[in-house]
């Protein structure tokens, strides 16, 4: 297949970009950022969030390859900082939108990148079924935006007849996310710290419990989507995938501590504003819909992660510098913490 990866500098994007070469699909990205990791694939440099006029073969008047199937993964994905600058979030609808306006014009099935933020931070549920999102526990600026794709993605199912598949994403780690002068991640930066002998910060406490995916689980699952949509098996279904059980942020931590053989210097913190605190994927409509099956737990995929880093560190000495976290950002801001979940 041909397929057009949007976001495609980014971690997912280049993950599942090798992938997909590796399987002997042609990728063609697009991304605003030039990729750090990669040369295997080649991309366009544009802009997804402006306003454009329409567009039959490509997004503001550039012809596009021909295109099979569309990944859309392009987005600000941090969710502190869309709470800081909300128009970032209006640039993710805007995006959407542009990304599905060109394929409907074309008819091109297309994959949106959701989030577990959709579920809000409830505490309801012990896993979170995909009925069970409801907006008005709409958390942050960024579930807005995500739930505002969403909702672009079934208008344009209904509207238009357009084929999708909605893949709601959990704290996917390991591999070409530790950039952290462009985006912290909560991962990368435990160990960037801990290697540097530096203290790291829990927001949300020691009960803090979140679905940690290992990144190759993910782009396993986004891969089965990919085949089934485009076959015809599986369309028009918005689907969790994680690796579908909880693990503490200390516990996380504590892992990441032991990998590198030092003492963790942890402070616990109240929420960020805006964050999500206990969320635990069902993962029951991902393995009977695509045979999905997430083989890497948590404890395995820290060891993993945090061999990939000290690898890249070793190549990368210049990153090793001081990082900007999200509290000073936060006290940047002056946008603080959150009181008690909804
Ligand atoms: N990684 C996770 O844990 C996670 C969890 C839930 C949802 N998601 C979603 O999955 C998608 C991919 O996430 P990721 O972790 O790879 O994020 P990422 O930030 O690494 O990648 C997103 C890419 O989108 C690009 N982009 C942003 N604005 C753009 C614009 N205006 N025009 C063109 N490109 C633009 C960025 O440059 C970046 O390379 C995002 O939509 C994110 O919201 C990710």
């Amino acid at each position: 297949m041909r397929i057009l990866i949007t976001g495609s500098s980014g971690q997912i994007g280049t993950n599942l970009a090798l992938r997909l070469l590796a399987d002997g699909h042609e990728v063609f990205g697009i991304d605003k950022r030039r990729n750090t990791w990669t040369n295997a694939f080649p991309y366009l440099l544009q802009d997804l969030a402006g306003h454009y006029a329409p567009y039959p073969g490509g997004i503001n008047g550039v012809e596009y390859p021909e295109t099979d199937l569309v990944v859309h993964l392009a987005a600000h994905a941090k969710v502190h900082q869309l709470v800081g600058e909300p128009h970032r979030a209006l640039e993710n609808a805007v995006m959407t939108f542009n990304v599905l306006e060109y394929a409907r014009q074309g008819n091109i099935p297309i994959v949106f990148s959701s989030s577990r933020e959709v579920y809000g931070d409830v505490h309801r549920f012990e896993g979170y079924n995909e009925q069970v999102a409801d907006f008005a526990y709409t958390e942050s600026t960024y579930s807005a935006s995500k739930i505002a794709g969403e909702a672009f993605i079934y208008s344009y199912a209904r509207c238009y007849g357009l084929p999708y598949l909605v893949f709601r994403f959990s704290n996917v780690y390991g591999r070409y996310d530790n950039d952290l002068r462009r985006m912290v991640r909560v991962i990368p930066l435990f160990i960037h710290s801990m290697m540097r002998d530096e203290p790291i910060t829990i927001y949300g406490g020691r009960d803090k419990t979140l679905d940690f995916t290992y990144v190759d689980d993910c782009v396993d699952g986004i891969t089965r989507g990919i085949e089934a949509l485009a076959e015809g098996r599986v369309v028009n279904q918005t689907i969790n995938l994680a690796y579908g059980q909880g693990n503490t942020l200390v516990h996380c931590a504590e892992r990441i501590a032991h990998e590198l053989r030092v003492d963790a210097q942890m402070t616990l913190a109240p929420s960020l504003l805006g964050e999500v605190t206990h969320y635990v994927a069902d993962l029951t409509k991902a393995r009977e819909l695509l045979g999905y099956d997430p083989r890497i737990p948590l404890d395995e995929g820290i060891a993993r992660g945090v061999a990939w880093f000290k690898e890249h560190r070793e190549e990368h000495p210049d990153e090793d510098v001081a990082v900007v976290a999200d509290h000073e950002r936060a006290q940047e801001t002056g946008l603080g913490w959150k009181t008690a979940p909804v």
